[in-house]
């Protein structure tokens, strides 16, 4: 049905929303004021005795201070009453006294045809559940009770049989009058390839009915009986009737079930399903032979904020799961979540139920994980932990997960939540941890020195700055070698003065004569100022101007670890930025572990360079002694 315009909100102003709401809430006298519209009373949507739920009137709003619930009427028939936003319309637009609109002559058809087919369906899922009880029905009426499915069950579920015929529910239809294009069309019966008669899509199989929303026939899911059959499970294809991945399996009566406050139960299977109803769940639904979809998490929200989905134990069950939690991530709002009950190993709902009974699903249940934590799961579960590299790797891994949550305030709850297991993982791995295995390549809690240490160095950006000055020195030297390193220069992160070069080195034309005077006359102060400096002074290649190979090397060297050292930092800046700004332990061992690695990756650079040159890698090892000793920092506190 698609609504003609203007029909919304003629059906707003025709509402009174004090009016809707006052069938569910006893307003607060003293604080409501109703000549004004403004209205007050104990929240409809949580446990509280005082009034924190406020309707206004004029606007059609409301809020509660209290759970921050809020929307129109129609979203508060929603809420209360369990239905979909056409179901709500149609409610109020009842009691409004206006008439619910004609569809168009397109929406029209397609409905009719959709009535029609579901027709056909209605009357195959008859004549599948005759077929049950007579004499061909006996193996399946074994195979149902082998399974525990009690005749209550069995008509609950309106499961039925379709014997292994080519044609039984054919010759059923067409006899009935059925055109046989609408056979075809719902799904019930194939022509083959060849052209010869079709035949029925079921065969030898347990037939359970799979119906929309509304309560409509829409499709079929068939279980083989015979083990060896070609697949265990076999269901209708999608038809202008059946969408499969907008469908559930036990809508309709889970939807009533939650609304009465069962907990929404997502399992895998129809067997799942009614081995749930019958344990006591009545808010069971499965996806249809597919992973669950968006539309289909849609679809599960609408009926409750938080259903749990429960899913074997086994490898499959647990990568659905993974799978589930990138496509709910970007989906989540206040309100919208989801929780895990993660089965034994090799286990579904159904074995678990018939093996220890409704209790210990109960248990299950009422144990489900958030799902921040299956998350978290995800992404230690199996991870190596013990270098720098992984554990960034790790938090790039979080950080991409919760960069997929679109709404603010629940990423920033997730990062909460993320933070506090990581920051309980990495201090039990600490505490752990024996004690003679402490030293320097192992993982430890710094002493309160080391760490302060550590955080000077690692944010004061001295090593960047001393580095910065003797690439800057070497070109100014070597303005030949200037276009070579174009693209670095203008990549590096500089400021102020070092900034300023660059931006001379880089506007002036390297070939040109005189090319010392020109950039002199530009920007002499800056220029002073750097070559005054003792470490660029003392660096090979300003004081071996002539050999360009030499500055080559060096100034590829130092491009090298600075770019490492940022690309370090940025991981660490963005872990705190996205985990709370923590400088806990945690992230001081990760520091110490990050600069450990930094300087191993310096030591090897040296290392080749000692081969190769002996001045660059004194010039190497040189700055290393200034940043290690951190000269700079301490001159300029
Ligand atoms: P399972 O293989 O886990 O089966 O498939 P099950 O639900 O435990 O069934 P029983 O207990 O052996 O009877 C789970 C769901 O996956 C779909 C069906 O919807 C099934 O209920 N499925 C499975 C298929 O669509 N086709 C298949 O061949 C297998
Ligand atoms: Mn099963």
């Amino acid at each position: 049905m698609s609504l003609p315009p203007g029909f919304l909100d003629e059906l707003r102003t025709r509402t009174s929303l004090s009016q809707v709401v006052g069938r569910k809430v006893m307003w607060d006298a003293r604080k409501s004021n109703q000549g004004k519209g403004d209205m007050w009373a104990p929240c409809p949507f949580h446990q509280e005795k005082t009034a924190s739920f406020h309707v206004d009137d004029r606007k059609g709003f409301y809020y509660c201070f209290g759970c921050h619930a809020k929307g129109d009427a129609l979203s508060f028939v929603q809420e209360t009453e369990n239905v979909g936003f056409l179901e709500a319309v149609e409610i109020l637009a009842r009691e409004a006294g206006m008439q619910i609109p004609a569809r168009d002559p397109g929406a029209r058809r397609r409905a009719d045809r959709q009535s029609q087919l579901a027709a056909v369906m209605e009357q195959a899922v008859r004549h599948y559940r005759l077929q049950l009880n007579t004499a061909a029905g006996a193996e399946a009426r074994e195979y149902l009770e082998r399974r525990k499915l009690s005749t209550d069950m069995l008509e609950r579920f309106e499961i039925g049989f379709a014997p292994d015929a080519r044609t039984g529910l054919w010759q059923h239809l067409t006899g009935a009058g059925v055109a046989p294009e609408m056979i075809i069309d719902a799904g019930l019966a194939a022509r083959p390839d060849d052209g010869g008669a079709p035949y029925d899509r079921f065969r030898g199989r347990i037939i359970f009915p799979i119906r929309d929303a509304r309560g409509r026939a829409i499709a079929l899911g068939g279980r083989a009986m015979d083990p060896n059959a070609r697949a265990k499970y076999l269901n209708s294809p999608e038809t202008d009737l059946f969408d499969k991945g907008r469908s559930l399996y036990n809508h309709a009566p889970a939807r009533e079930s939650s609304g009465k406050g069962e907990p929404l139960i997502v399992a895998e299977g129809y067997m799942d399903v009614i081995a749930l109803v019958r344990a006591g769940f009545g808010a069971a639904v499965a996806p249809l032979g597919t992973a669950i979809t968006e539309d289909q998490l849609r679809l599960l929200w609408r009926i409750s904020p938080e259903p749990v989905i429960a899913l074997d134990g086994d490898k499959a069950g647990l990568r659905a799961a993974m799978r589930l939690i990138d496509i709910a991530l970007p989906l989540l709002e206040a309100g919208r979540s989801l929780r895990f009950c993660i089965l034994p190993e090799g286990q579904d709902p159904d074995d678990l139920i018939a093996a220890q009974g409704a209790g210990a699903m109960r248990e299950r249940i009422s144990n489900a994980m958030p799902m921040v934590n299956l998350l978290w799961q995800r992404e230690t579960e199996g991870r190596n932990l013990d270098s720098p590299e992984r554990k960034a790797a790790l938090d790039k891994s979080l950080r991409e997960a919760l960069r997929l949550i679109r709404d603010p305030s629940i990423r920033s709850h997730y990062g909460n939540a993320i933070r506090d297991m990581r920051e309980e993982l990495f201090h039990s791995a600490i505490r752990t941890r024996p004690r003679q295995n402490w030293n320097r390549s192992t993982p430890g809690a710094p002493l309160p020195s080391t760490k302060s240490s550590l955080l000077a160095a690692a944010n004061s950006g001295v090593e960047d700055r001393v580095r910065e000055a003797v690439i800057l020195a070497s070109l100014v030297l070597h303005p030949q070698l200037i276009p070579e390193f174009e693209a670095e220069l203008e990549d590096l992160d500089l400021a102020t003065d070092h900034d300023l070069i660059r931006q001379t080195l880089l506007a002036s034309d390297p070939d040109q004569a005189g090319f010392a005077e020109n950039l002199a006359g530009k920007i002499q102060a800056p220029l002073d100022k750097l070559f005054a400096l003792n470490h660029v002074q003392l660096a090979p290649s300003v004081r071996r101007p002539e050999d360009t190979e030499l500055a080559r090397r060096c100034i590829t060297g130092e491009l090298q670890k600075l770019s490492a050292r940022r690309g370090a930092s940025r991981e660490i800046a963005e872990a705190e930025e996205d985990l709370g700004g923590l400088a806990d332990e945690g992230v001081t061992w990760r520091l110490g572990q990050a600069a450990e690695a930094r300087n191993k990756a310096e030591k090897q650079h040296t290392d080749q360079g000692a081969e190769s040159d002996e001045d660059a890698s004194a010039m190497s090892e040189y700055l290393q002694s200034l940043i290690d000793g951190e000269v700079w920092v301490k001159k300029n506190r």
